[in-house]
């Protein structure tokens, strides 16, 4: 039991730039849980939090009162070595679903816990519900048969995992505190540790389509979690990859599983496949296991296991995907090179479309979202089809197409385009 303190005194201690005790963190998470402190006692301590920050001893605590709200589950049993991938988030990110099962076909299984979207990235869970049939909610026993006969799992979090940042996120999403290092670190490290992976291997993006918009803070957060994940004795790696423009040529639920499916199938955009590639090897290399993903693309056992792993969960994954009712084409103005298609813009486009939700309990549309037929450093020509908008409610295409004013630089003559690396910077050993 935790020792009783004054929910005043914390936020006060930390708004005057003070270092919470071990004891007063421990408190306040749990009495917060509990409904003891108020929430608009958590709204003014998140702030203070984000303005002042936290020194790692504090983060780590945080972090371990979070865990302790919960349960913990373990994959000990399993007959082969877990790993797991965790992407901060950003437009057009479907690594997950080509990723999960080609590690598992490399012989080290892939619990994954994902959540929806909010706001302008996408959710893994939205994507997959486009697939006619597949359920995301899964019990423990289930998601362990799974695991250990098609070694994949990709489902949604109980409501027993950390449920302290269950209610702190929700807090955090109204209150504009999302961004503080210290919240984003622990609340993504508690999941993860709970969950209960024993390697693990995380995505921070930065660019315009991601919380970090520079590099900087990027490398901050990354090393903030992989010292969380190595404190607890989880192997823990991060690759900080560039979210300027949009992963793959589509932002939206169904677009991103066809596009997903490609990849399994040996195709699929270069930028996808080489970001696939990347994780899948640090995910090996963290669990010990000596293989060669790109093998697993070509000889057709990725696709195997990702047959599998929808069929598991209710889904047919020879279906057909649902379309939108609705298309509307942006064209190229002028002739040149695409210097830039912003991720941000293109990722408020498919949100308004109807791919993604403004609140909690919205709806999706399976088929709404953005096609992009030319990404920076292709040659256009004037009058040229660049993106496809799709929805079912064509209302929707004005506010799309206002989001994407100034998201597109064509640059005529010969202009010398310089790409961005997708992997910008790795984090641990
Ligand atoms: N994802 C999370 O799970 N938590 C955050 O704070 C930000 C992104």
């Amino acid at each position: 039991m935790a020792q009783r303190h004054d929910a005043v005194e914390v936020i006060a201690a930390k708004r005057d730039h003070g270092e919470l005790s071990d004891s007063q963190i421990d408190w306040v998470v749990d009495a917060y849980t509990r409904g003891e402190v108020a929430e608009e006692q958590m709204s003014a301590l998140a702030m203070a939090i984000l303005l002042n920050g936290m020194s790692r001893r504090e983060v780590a605590r945080w972090t371990t009162a979070m865990i302790d709200s919960g349960e913990r589950m373990h994959f000990g049993s399993l007959s082969r070595p877990t790993a797991d991938k965790h992407s901060t988030g950003g437009v057009g990110d479907k690594i997950t679903l080509p990723l999960a099962p080609l590690v598992a076909a490399c012989g080290v299984a892939v619990p994954q816990l994902s959540g929806r979207g909010l706001g302008h990235t996408g959710g893994t869970l939205d994507k997959l519900e486009s697939i006619p049939g597949w359920q995301a909610s899964l019990d423990n026993a289930a998601m362990m048969r799974q695991l250990e006969e098609v070694g994949a799992v990709i489902c949604a979090a109980g409501a027993g995992l950390a449920p302290a940042d269950r209610k702190l996120y929700a807090l955090r999403d109204v209150t504009a505190t999302v961004e503080a290092i210290p919240l984003i670190a622990s609340s993504i490290m508690s999941k993860k540790i709970a969950e209960g992976t024993g390697a693990l291997v995380l995505d921070v993006k930065v660019g315009s389509g991601a919380f970090m918009k520079d590099a900087d803070q990027a490398r901050e957060l990354a090393e903030t979690m992989v010292a969380l994940g190595d404190d607890a004795g989880l192997h823990t790696v991060a690759l900080v990859t560039d979210m300027s423009t949009p992963l793959g040529l589509t932002a939206g639920n169904a677009l991103e599983v066809r596009e997903s499916v490609e990849v399994l199938a040996g195709g699929g955009p270069d930028d996808v496949v080489e970001l696939t590639l990347a994780l899948a090897g640090e995910m090996l290399s963290a669990a010990g296991v000596d293989a060669d993903p790109a093998e697993r693309l070509r000889d057709g056992s990725a696709m195997d296991v990702w047959r599998a792993m929808i069929a598991a969960q209710g889904g047919d994954a020879s279906a057909e995907l649902p379309r939108a009712r609705e298309r509307s084409v942006v064209s190229a103005e002028s002739e040149g090179v695409l210097t830039r298609l912003d991720a941000l813009a293109v990722g408020v486009a498919a949100w308004r479309l109807g791919a993604g939700r403004a609140r909690k309990e919205d709806p999706v549309q399976a088929g709404a979202g953005v096609e992009m037929h030319a990404k920076p450093g292709d040659d256009v020509s004037k009058g040229q089809p660049l993106l496809s908008l799709h929805t079912d409610e064509p209302e929707r295409f004005e506010r799309a197409v206002a989001a994407l004013q100034g998201a597109v630089e064509i640059t005529s003559g010969d202009p010398a385009y310089d790409p961005t690396p997708l992997v910008l910077d790795r984090v641990g050993s």
